[in-house]
This record gives structure tokens, C-alpha cells and sequence, in this order.
């Protein structure tokens, strides 16, 4: 007999067991891929995985087999920072930063006081998320709890392994959104103490940019962090130039945007900043060294204007690149067009993004540095069970375009390039179906 949560997937297998590196073919034993290949799922993780042939032969009699043949599986996309409150201002028009924040980002974020709205918007935001293949995110609330309740709620309904926190800010923000310096601390640890560690969930520590926040509201963030290394810890980084000048202006006694951080000991290896455009490559080889990462999000940094990130001088000195969307700067929940977002900046910047480095990029990498590679981003034994079931073909063209493709490196770089929600056909996470294309 087996559980009835147990089955098995045929279809092609692609997983990446390591950097593939920079070059057209990838690093030797960087990528798994199996042509006709078994997936086995047993209580929500990945039991086995192999060719279809050779496993076969060891399945239980009555194991229900679905076939997928035709299909690329991959693991679940992961997507290093988003905010799922700015769902509904995508694609809002103007300027630049700070004028876009102040306009658009911070009115919408004022209602998230209402648990209803936090609600809607927290199952409306997975419902896309799980639409574009991605199963797991780091995620900013918004200053308000209850949006932090709410969406912690609706990701332990569907067992999805999500980071999320609420944001700290306690100035130069509207009053309905600022925090007592205090009491956003306090309502921090009530939070944490919720959530942090149940079910798939981790918080992640989200003081929103220097700008927003006291030197103590940052000093007393670090506090925390120093208390409880397990948790994450996430906020943004030289954006934008004009951000630039009021950080300068805000810390006089930091030497610079980064130094601000450091002083109050957020830098880890479990922090993820957000941009870091506008870095010298001494402040990316302090972040290096502290094993931080930096959150590359292309489709933001060019709807906002706000510069060409250098993926190239980050590796130079290994630090950490992760993939995100920053919706609602980004204007794509979808990893595939954040690696098409990718991939064009770095053409601006004579840094092409291979296929192979974006996808690993999407799945082992972000797993990596953000620490958790122990449970998703990989197809292997033991791993859980979140992947994407992709369908080269998913619309007409794509038909015709992948139907040109000699080999699985130009099928993988077309995916990239075309690719969006009509090529999820499902999405999996935590070994059950959570959502089929219509
Ligand atoms: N910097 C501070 N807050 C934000 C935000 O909400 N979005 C982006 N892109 N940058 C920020
Ligand atoms: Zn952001």
C-alpha cells in the first residue's frame, strides 16, 4: 500500500546541482537534466528521483502515475524580494524613486491597517505567484501587523515556505504608516514569536531603507538580529541616486548608504539588500565578507529609472545575486521575465545572462543565499516537494519557436526570453497541486 500522498510525475527533469558558471555549456556536473525522467513525491517531499525506466521497476503496484511526458519540470521558482502590498500599484506612472514612493507606494500601504484588505491581497498575490511558478518568496508587508497576520495566514493555509516581516519605518513617511520606534520593535518580537519557525514560515527583519528609520529604530533592529541569528533580515540599498544624497544627508557620521547598516549590525549572511546599483566595490566586498546578498531586480531598476546593475563586479568578489521582481517597482511577478529583464540589462552593460546561470539563478541560487537550500531548490531526495511544471509550448508562437530549438540550452534560453504564465501548466508546493492553467 502507499500513502495517499504518494505519486510519482513522468516528464523531463531539469535541476541545477551547482553554479553553472559564466560560458555558453555549463560546469561539469552543474545541472541535472533527465530526458524521460520519474519524480516520486512521498508526504510532501521528494522521494526518489531518477530516469522513468529504471525507477519503474521499483514503484508500488497501485502508486498513481501522472504523465507529463512532453513537460519540463524544474524546481519551484523563488523570488528574493517583493512586496506583496504594492500588488495593485504595478505599472504606476512617474518618475523616479522617491516621487513614486510618496505618490503611489505609500498611500496604498496605509490601508493595510485593515485585516480584510490584508486578506484579499495576501491570497490575490499567491494566487499570481503560484501562476508564474514561483512557491517561494521574501516578502516586505507593510507597517501594520495585521498585514503580517494575514499573510503569514493565508501561506500556512497553502504550506508554502515564504520569509516575510513586517516593515519598520518611524519617520519621513506619512503618520498612518510610521512606527513609535518602540513599539515597532516590540510589535516585531510578538511577531516573530507568532510566526518565525511554524509551519514553512521565516521572518525575516525588514526596516524599510535608511531613509525611513531613527538610528535607533536601526540599532535596535541589529539588536535583535544579534539576539536570534535564525532569522532573515531584509531592506534596500543604493537605488537611486536621489536616495543616495538624503542617506548622505540623513547619517553625516556614516561614511557611506552601507555604513549605515553596518553600524547597526545588520549586515549577515542572512541579509538581503535590495538593488545595490549604485556600490563602489569596496562596499561590495565588505557585503561579500559578510556573506549578505543583494537582490538584483531588473524589471524595477528599469521602470523606475534607477540604473544598470553591475552582476559582474558583484561576482568578482563573490558576493551573493539574487533574482527578485520587486513588484510593485518590477513590473512582472513572473521569474521568467525578471531573467528576460536580466538578460537585457546585462546586454546594456556587456554582461549577457546565459539561460543556465539565470535558472540556476531562480532556483539553487536564490535557495542558497537565502539559506535555504536544505529544503527547496533543487529536485533531490528528501528535498520538499515545490517545482514548476513547464510547457515549452505554451502559446502558438512559443510552439513555433521551441519547435526551431536543437538543443536544450537554446530551448532554455528561448523559455527565458518568451516565457510567461501560459508556460506554467502547474505549480506545486509542498507535494500537492496548487495551481493548474486554465
Ligand atoms: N525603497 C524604499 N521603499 C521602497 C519600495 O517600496 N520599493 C522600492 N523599489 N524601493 C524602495
Ligand atoms: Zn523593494
Amino acid at each position: 500500500m502507499t500513502s495517499n500522498d504518494s505519486r510519482v510525475i513522468r516528464a523531463e527533469l531539469l535541476s541545477f546541482d551547482a553554479d553553472p558558471g559564466e560560458g555558453d555549456t555549463p560546469a561539469e556536473g552543474s545541472v541535472r537534466h533527465i530526458e524521460d525522467g520519474a519524480l516520486w513525491l512521498e508526504d510532501g517531499r521528494i522521494h526518489a528521483i531518477d530516469d522513468y525506466v529504471r525507477l519503474a521497476p521499483t514503484l508500488p503496484a497501485d502508486i498513481e502515475v501522472i504523465d507529463h511526458r512532453g513537460k519540463l519540470i524544474m524546481p519551484g521558482f523563488i523570488d528574493s524580494h517583493v512586496h506583496y502590498v504594492q500588488l495593485e500599484i504595478m505599472a504606476s506612472y512617474g518618475r523616479q524613486l522617491l516621487d513614486w514612493l510618496n505618490e503611489y507606494t505609500f498611500p496604498e500601504e496605509c490601508a493595510f491597517a485593515q485585516r480584510e484588505r490584508a486578506d484579499v491581497i495576501s491570497n490575490a498575490f499567491l494566487d499570481e505567484m503560484l501562476r508564474v511558478g514561483t512557491t517561494t518568496a521574501q516578502v516586505f508587508c507593510s507597517s501594520h501587523p495585521t498585514s503580517v497576520e494575514a499573510f503569514f495566514s493565508a501561506c500556512r493555509q497553502r504550506d508554502l515556505r515564504m520569509l516575510a516581516g513586517k516593515v519598520l519605518m518611524d519617520r519621513n513617511a506619512p503618520e498612518a504608516l510610521c512606527d513609535d520606534t518602540h513599539g515597532g520593535i516590540h510589535d516585531t518580537e510578538r511577531l516573530i514569536g507568532n510566526w518565525h519557525g511554524t509551519a514553512r514560515l521565516g521572518y525575516s527583519l525588514t526596516p524599510r531603507f535608511a531613509p525611513t528609520s531613527t538610528r535607533e529604530q536601526l540599532d535596535a533592529t541589529g539588536g535583535l538580529l544579534r539576539n536570534d541569528p535564525s532569522l532573515w533580515l531584509q531592506t534596500h540599498l543604493s537605488e537611486n541616486p536621489g536616495e543616495l544624497d538624503w542617506v548622505a544627508e540623513l547619517f553625516p557620521k556614516s561614511r557611506d548608504y552601507l555604513e549605515v547598516y553596518e553600524q547597526s549590525d545588520l549586515v549577515g549572511p542572512r541579509s538581503t539588500f535590495a538593488h545595490g546599483i549604485h556600490l563602489d566595490q569596496g562596499m561590495r566586498r565588505r557585503l561579500a565578507d559578510r556573506g549578505a546578498n543583494l537582490a538584483f531586480c531588473p524589471s524595477s531598476n528599469l521602470f523606475l529609472g534607477s540604473g544598470l546593475f553591475n552582476r559582474q563586479a558583484a561576482r568578482e568578489v563573490g558576493l551573493n545575486v539574487t533574482y527578485a521582481s520587486d513588484v510593485g517597482g518590477g513590473t512582472d511577478l513572473s521569474g521568467l521575465a525578471t531573467l528576460k529583464a536580466a538578460y537585457q540589462v546585462g546586454q546594456l552593460r556587456g554582461q549577457p545572462l546565459t539561460a543556465w546561470q539565470g535558472l540556476y539563478g531562480l532556483t539553487l541560487g536564490n535557495a542558497r543565499a537565502l539559506s535555504l537550500d536544505g529544503q527547496v531548490g533543487r529536485l533531490a531526495p528528501a528535498m520538499e516537494a515545490d517545482f514548476v511544471v513547464l510547457d515549452p509550448d505554451g502559446s502558438p508562437l512559443m510552439a513555433r519557436r521551441h519547435a526551431r530549438c536543437k538543443t536544450l540550452g537554446e530551448r532554455l534560453f528561448a523559455l527565458m526570453m518568451l516565457g510567461d504564465d501560459r508556460n506554467v501548466l502547474e505549480t506545486w508546493a509542498g507535494g500537492r497541486r496548487q495551481h493548474v492553467r486554465e
